[in-house]
């Protein structure tokens, strides 16, 4: 067995007929980019998250790359991160030639970033805060909001593992100025390639809108329609549109997401039941069962265990696993650009971070199986 064809593999695709439907209904209509899917997938994504915009996109790195725009993020400007996250968090505050400046996390049960840890690095030049959640599972907006509202600066989420996931009852992606989510191949909404930003601010909104279409004050479907004859660019913009077939995609993953989201829960239910038993593993972000939507299922490796012999051992018996995340700041570009001391959490948890299969139909069997193998390695060591 190896990773190309692994028998439970770390995530798997969540499609039918249904999305199948949806590609067809796209080809039928002979309109492939910025039609009535990409409104519709619009308009129902801001009733689900329960804000006034969702503006979709060509990725999720594409959205947070406008949100820091539209934040006035730019040459000379801080955004203080995380670094326990994807390379895109960080990556795009250096497109605007921003300086993305790296907080650790809160602590070895909470990976999400550190509230005091923001607000030690928050400067005269600080832009923004860009905070991820992990996982799905939400950071502590509470007291980032009011450090983001005390220094008068933007709040973005990164919300790209968190679609449904909820904090203190409120929906992830809701709560600071602008979000982005990803709907990329492994992500809780799959469309392939796709992302969407969501935000109440009308005007950040309406800069959103231009930007993501070189910058230009009509579409092709408004002077197809005979609204607009013509056009005038006036900021510098981007061609970050999505098209009608990954919007029809889209809707039809937003439709299966909440009870995709209870099938994770319950699926992660089995995990912690099983792993409470094992003494190698620790399992983090206790009590956050209820309100995350399981993006993966992340377990802590005690110091004693080799990862990397583990990792093997359960590809040997056809299981994937992964690692999330190689902390942004220790690779060789970043490291060079933006050299970052203070990160031993993140530093702690990225060297024993392993992240165990979790997707919509995973079977009882297949968890009681990686289950089984884990004890197995356990006991022999
Ligand atoms: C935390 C995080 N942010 C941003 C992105 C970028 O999204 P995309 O791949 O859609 O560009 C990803 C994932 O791919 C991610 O995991």
């Amino acid at each position: 067995m190896n990773d190309s064809n692994p028998v439970i593999p770390l995530f798997d695709l969540d499609y039918g007929p249904e999305e199948e439907q949806a590609v067809l209904r796209v080809l039928h209509s002979k309109w492939l980019t910025m039609g009535e899917e990409i409104a519709a997938l619009e308009q129902e994504f801001a009733a689900f998250c329960g804000v006034r915009h969702a503006l979709a996109v060509s990725s999720g790195t594409t959205a947070l790359h406008l949100a820091n725009v539209v934040a006035g993020v730019k040459q000379g400007s801080e955004v203080v991160c995380p670094s326990l996250t994807f390379a895109a968090t960080a990556n795009a505050v250096i497109y605007t030639g921003g300086t993305p400046v790296f907080a650790d996390i809160a602590s070895a049960d909470d990976w999400t970033v550190s509230p005091a840890k923001i607000a030690e690095k928050i400067t005269p030049r600080t832009k923004a805060i860009v905070v991820m959640h992990y996982g799905g599972f939400a950071c502590r907006m509470e007291e980032i909001s009011a450090i983001a509202r005390l220094h008068k600066i933007a709040l973005i989420e990164d919300a790209a593992h968190a679609p449904g996931s909820t904090y203190r009852g409120k929906k992830l992606g809701a709560i600071g100025d602008i979000s982005c989510f990803s709907f990329f191949s492994n992500k809780n909404i799959s469309t392939g390639e796709g992302g969407m930003i969501c935000t109440n601010n009308d005007d950040y909104a309406a800069q959103i809108k231009i930007i993501r279409s070189h910058g230009m004050t009509s579409g092709t479907v408004d002077r197809h329609r005979g609204h607009s004859f013509s056009y005038d660019i006036t900021a510098l913009g981007y061609n970050y549109r999505l098209d009608e077939i990954h919007a029809a995609l889209g809707r039809v993953q937003l439709g299966k997401l909440t009870e995709g989201n209870r099938q994770r829960r319950l699926a992660a239910r089995r995990y912690k039941e099983g792993l409470k038993k094992l003494p190698g593993i620790k399992l983090p972000f206790a009590d956050r069962e209820a309100e995350a939507n399981y993006h993966f299922f992340p377990v802590l490796l005690d110091d004693a265990v080799n990862r990397q012999d583990l990792m093997s051992y359960l590809r040997r018996r056809g299981i994937q696993t992964s690692i999330h995340y190689p902390p942004v700041h220790n690779f060789s570009f970043h490291r060079q650009l933006f050299p970052t001391s203070d990160m031993q959490l993140t530093e702690h948890i990225a060297g024993h971070e392993l992240t165990l299969p979790m997707f919509v139909g995973i079977k009882d069997e297949q968890i009681d199986f990686i289950l089984d193998s884990l004890t197995g390695y356990f006991s022999n060591i």
